[in-house]
């Protein structure tokens, strides 16, 4: 069994994700990488690191209730969950099609509540547990062509102050991160012009590195975070200042 006991990561073995994945592990975590579609990236990330992958559909209640059993079953009690799935379906609402509006609400927000129920009662019994929500920089602010992303995202941050509030007194904390533009397959699918434009914006002229977010969601998972409760951490290189 790992020294600091089981961590979930969704979408864990791609992106943001995977590095949340080895930086868990480095710290001596035995890690469930949630994914849904992409199996070659499974593969690897459980060859490369060490995880245990689990298909799981994050917008599915009864698959991760199922799944984080299995889990459990498998490696043992968890400890942390990094709610981290998301996707982005890009468009101004006046062009949006329904399926894009609810494919985001699905799989950014609702995945929280679907992950957290499944994990939440046996955390309030063992009286430990942290809860780490990767929300977005554009939940904050409001982005041109997210309504649906930016909805998802801020209402993460909602989501995390409640929970939060409901389980201080079993131990749990539960805390969001709000990555600006960070290096990955998400960014990279934009169009380069408008991702020119965004970086620009950027005080600290750069992308963030997937790592940056790795390291934080280390320090709230650590003893060291037990006193941060309900808060959102934000690392978007001073972008939100800026825009
Ligand atoms: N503010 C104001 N107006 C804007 C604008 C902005 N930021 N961006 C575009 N416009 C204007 C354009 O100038 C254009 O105006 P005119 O018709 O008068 O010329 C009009 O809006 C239409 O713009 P587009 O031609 O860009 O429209 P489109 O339908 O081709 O594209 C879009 C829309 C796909 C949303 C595109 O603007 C876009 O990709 N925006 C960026 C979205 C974004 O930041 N996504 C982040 C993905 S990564 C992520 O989400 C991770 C994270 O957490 C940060």
């Amino acid at each position: 069994m790992a020294e600091k006991g089981v961590a979930i990561v969704t979408g864990g073995t791609r992106g943001i994700g995977l590095e949340i994945t080895k930086a868990l592990i480095a710290e001596g975590y035995a890690v469930a990488a949630i994914y849904h579609g992409n199996e070659e990236a499974a593969q690897k990330c459980e060859a490369d690191t060490g995880a245990k992958t689990f298909k799981i559909d994050v917008c599915d209640f009864e698959a991760c209730q199922k799944g984080a059993q299995e889990i459990a079953a498998q490696l043992g009690p968890v400890k942390v969950l990094v709610n981290n799935a998301g996707i982005t379906r890009d468009g101004t609402l006046h062009k949006m099609a329904a399926d894009n509006w609810h494919a985001v609400i699905e799989t950014n927000l609702n995945s929280c509540f679907n992950m957290c129920r499944a994990v939440i009662n046996d955390m309030r019994g063992s009286g430990f547990g942290r809860i780490i929500n990767i929300s977005s920089i554009n939940g904050q602010k409001g982005q041109f062509g997210q309504t649906n992303y930016s909805a998802a995202k801020a209402g993460m941050l909602g989501f995390t102050k409640a929970l939060a509030l409901e389980n201080a007194a079993k131990g749990i904390t539960v805390n969001a991160i709000c990555p600006g533009y960070i290096a990955t397959d998400m960014t990279a699918s934009m169009n380069q012009d408008v991702l020119d434009n965004i970086i620009r914006q950027i005080p600290t002229a750069r992308m963030g590195k997937p790592e940056e977010i790795a390291d934080i969601v280390c320090f709230l998972a650590s003893d060291k975070a037990a006193f941060i409760n309900g808060s959102t951490i934000t690392a978007n290189g001073g972008q939100y200042m800026a825009s």
